[in-house]
């Protein structure tokens, strides 16, 4: 069967209400578009645990700064079609900004403290506002009872777990593993832009990683020297510029103060020419 396309909230409802009549389970997965194989690899996951699957294509406008790209971010929904039925997504959902937000910008919006201030937060104020909110949005919308995320955007799928929670949405949020090129480059849709010199030279948010979980299971316990295990490797690269580079606690995302055993994540930012990248691994430390 090939993918549907649906333009309305009230399309998309209607699919859905019919799998959930005979008790079929929904699966969600949204996107901006400009699907690659991480996009699809979050497709296929859905595909193997539900009955009907949908993924959204939306950029989201809520979630651009004013100095954003929201006017360049790149689409090309024939293309996304292709990939979504490939990878075996039943429908696509792709609205108009003004199915979405009538009146312009929405008077109601999901706003997740704590987990916000920092990191990605700090950068981009205002940005997991607009991420919670369309995506309790497109909760609503799809009544899914699971939804695809990737561990890529680590900061943002504990949000979307943290508004899960909070608001007893009643929806498994799932985490799916980051996807690679071969030499440890997450795929991201920035990546288009980076020039030859800087492709390669965009492989060190990888290599950092790999230095900073080196030094937590080698027996590291001040976060200080783990934080700066990774930065040598970041400021050893000319054409890479370190936004921040640290161990910290997988669910709060705070810094801890002395390393124990337990789980930890490693989360790094970085400009490479002009595309900024970020990237994140999980350490277990014995
Ligand atoms: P977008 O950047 O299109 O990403 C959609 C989903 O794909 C996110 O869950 C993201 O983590 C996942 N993803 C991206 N690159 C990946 C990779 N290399 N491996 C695995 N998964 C990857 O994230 C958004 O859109 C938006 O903020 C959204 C959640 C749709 C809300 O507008």
């Amino acid at each position: 069967m090939s993918t549907q396309v649906a333009r309305t909230i009230a399309a998309v409802r209607e699919a859905h209400d019919s799998t959930r009549t005979w008790g079929g389970v929904v699966g969600l997965v949204p996107t901006m578009g400009y699907l690659h194989a991480g996009h699809a690899s979050l497709v296929a996951a859905a595909r193997a645990e539900c009955d009907h699957v949908t993924a959204s294509v939306f950029v989201n406008p809520l979630q651009f700064g004013q100095a954003d790209d929201l006017a360049t971010y790149p689409r090309d929904l024939e293309r996304d079609l292709g990939v979504a039925e490939e990878a075996g997504a039943d429908l696509v959902f792709a609205p108009a900004v003004e199915e979405m937000y009538p009146a312009g910008r929405p008077f109601t919006t999901v706003s997740v403290a704590e987990l916000t201030a920092g990191w990605e937060g700090a950068v981009r104020p205002g940005h997991f506002d607009g991420v919670a909110t369309v995506v309790a949005k497109l909760f609503a919308i799809a009544g899914p009872s699971r939804a695809y995320f990737g561990e890529k955007d680590y900061q943002q799928l504990q949000v979307v777990r943290r508004m899960a929670v909070d608001l007893d949405l009643p929806v498994d949020v799932v985490a799916c593993p980051t996807v690679r090129e071969g030499d440890g480059l997450a795929l991201s849709s920035r990546n288009v832009h980076l020039g030859p010199e800087e492709r390669r030279a965009a492989t060190v948010l990888r290599r950092a990683l790999d230095a900073g979980i080196a030094a937590a299971a080698a027996g590291e316990r001040d976060p200080a020297a783990v934080d700066a295990a990774m930065a040598r490797l970041v400021t050893g690269e000319p054409l890479a510029q370190l936004d921040y580079a640290a161990i910290v606690r997988p669910d709060t995302l705070e810094s801890p103060d002395r390393i124990e055993p337990g789980e930890y994540r490693l989360l790094i930012a970085a400009r490479v020419g002009k595309p900024r990248l970020i990237d994140n691994a999980g350490v277990l430390v014995g």
